[in-house]
């Protein structure tokens, strides 16, 4: 069965907590958290200030996707407010391996991002040091965006490499996932799912959740 990792970027930040224990009792498997810093994506969103917050709010597992311009620097900051798994994108790590090596150091599991148009050459031979991929469907910055069907080869190309090098990798795509297009996605070998703006745009988050997950 697939996991599903609400995206809190869709949330109402005024009752952040109550909307992430909405849809950890829907059902959610992670709770997914955008970092964004205004200079990697052209939108500022959160800090390890609210990761820190909302840590015991919820025993989900935080997956922290930072959106940031040299991560390295942030790291044991996000580590230290209690992420669980922590994604880097490979175009903003021009030292991805040493990055990855600085997660699992702060006792974190590490995990990469592709942007819709990076190809998965780029993280090939890091494909034994990381726990997730994380293939971006939508240009990352804001929720609510429109998925790209043309990344979709790009999972089944990840999927082929985990199954000969990295059986147990979560293969995880974020962006412009609903009912329709996570069908796609796990057709194609993703078995994480993050959804934003599907999950929280809807009245009832449980039935969202069994939605997107297929039930
Ligand atoms: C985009 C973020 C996503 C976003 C997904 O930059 O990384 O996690 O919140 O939102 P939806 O599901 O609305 O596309
Ligand atoms: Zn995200």
């Amino acid at each position: 069965m697939v996991k599903i990792a609400p995206s809190i970027l869709s949330a109402d930040f005024a009752k952040l907590g109550e909307e992430i224990k909405d849809v950890e009792r829907g059902g959610a498997d992670y709770i997914h958290v955008d970092v964004m810093d205004g200079h990697f994506v052209p939108n500022i969103t959160i800090g390890p200030l609210i990761v820190s917050a909302i840590r015991p709010i919820t025993t989900l597992p935080l997956d922290v996707h930072l959106m940031i311009e040299n991560p390295d620097q942030y790291i044991p900051a996000f580590a230290k407010a209690g992420a669980d798994i922590i994604t880097v994108h490979a175009e903003a790590c021009p030292h991805l391996h040493r990055t990855l090596q600085l997660i699992k150091e702060h006792g974190v599991k590490p995990g990469v991002v592709l942007n819709p148009s990076t190809p998965v050459e780029m993280i090939k031979h890091v494909i034994e040091d990381v726990e997730m991929v994380l293939l971006m469907t939508v240009n990352p910055g804001f929720g609510g965006q429109a998925f790209i069907p043309s990344v979709l080869p790009k999972i089944t190309e990840v999927r082929k490499l985990a199954d000969q090098f990295n059986p147990g990798l979560e293969i995880e795509v974020d962006g412009g996932v609903n009912e329709q297009t996570a069908i796609l996605c796990k057709e194609a070998g993703a078995n994480v799912l993050v959804a934003g703006s599907f999950i929280y745009d809807s009245g009832d988050r449980a039935k969202a959740i069994k939605a997107v997950r297929g039930e």
